[in-house]
């Protein structure tokens, strides 16, 4: 019991000796890659790497994986009230604009309840579904799918 209470003592004293020390130094700017701009407003960020050209879809390498975007979506906004996304993939609009339709389980939400419209989980396409550069992986990757059930 003493033993445990001498421990704690040290340690919150410890940890004061480095709060002190963090506190006289300079605090460390951290920016991300959005710069220092204000989050409801555009960051004016040039992307170093090209977005690939409009092509046909891409092989998927797992089940359920949400399938990559073969077209560039830049300028695509998807707002509260606007989802440029769905002009084209929407079960209204996809024939006319010749786009894959959302499936179905994009209507479901996670008591599976079906709703007419998009559900609220699924229509920020661009969380799930990255459009592509062409860049060198980063890091090898020998990752192979399973023939038979891809
Ligand atoms: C101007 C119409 C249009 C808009 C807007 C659009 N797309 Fe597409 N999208 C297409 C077309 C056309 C295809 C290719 C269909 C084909 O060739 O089979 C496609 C393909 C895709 C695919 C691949 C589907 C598959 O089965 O491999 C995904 C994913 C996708 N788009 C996501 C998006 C997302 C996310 C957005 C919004 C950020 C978006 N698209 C905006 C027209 C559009
Ligand atoms: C939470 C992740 C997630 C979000 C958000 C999401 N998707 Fe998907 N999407 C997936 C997954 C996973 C699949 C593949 C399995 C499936 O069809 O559910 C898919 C499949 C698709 C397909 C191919 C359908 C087919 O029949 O092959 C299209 C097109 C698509 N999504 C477009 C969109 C668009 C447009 C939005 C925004 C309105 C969107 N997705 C939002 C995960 C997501």
């Amino acid at each position: 019991m003493k033993k445990t209470v001498v421990m704690a003592t040290l340690a919150a004293i410890i940890s004061l000796g480095i709060g002190t020390t963090a506190v006289a130094d300079e605090p460390v700017e951290v920016s991300s890659l959005r710069g220092h701009n204000p989050i409801d407003q555009d960051a004016d960020v040039p992307n170093p790497k090209r977005w690939q050209r409009d092509r046909a879809p891409i092989e998927r390498d797992y089940v359920q994986q949400p399938p990559l975007i073969p077209h560039s979506i830049e300028g695509y906004n998807i707002n509260r009230k606007f989802n440029k996304c769905l002009t084209c993939h929407s079960w209204k609009n996809y024939k006319s604009s010749g786009a894959t339709k959302i499936s179905q389980t994009h209507f479901e939400d996670r008591d599976r309840n079906v709703h007419a419209n998009v559900a609220a989980r699924r229509y920020f396409c661009t969380q799930c579904h990255v459009s592509q550069v062409d860049a060198e992986p980063l890091v090898e990757n020998t990752f192979k799918p399973v023939e038979y059930i891809r």
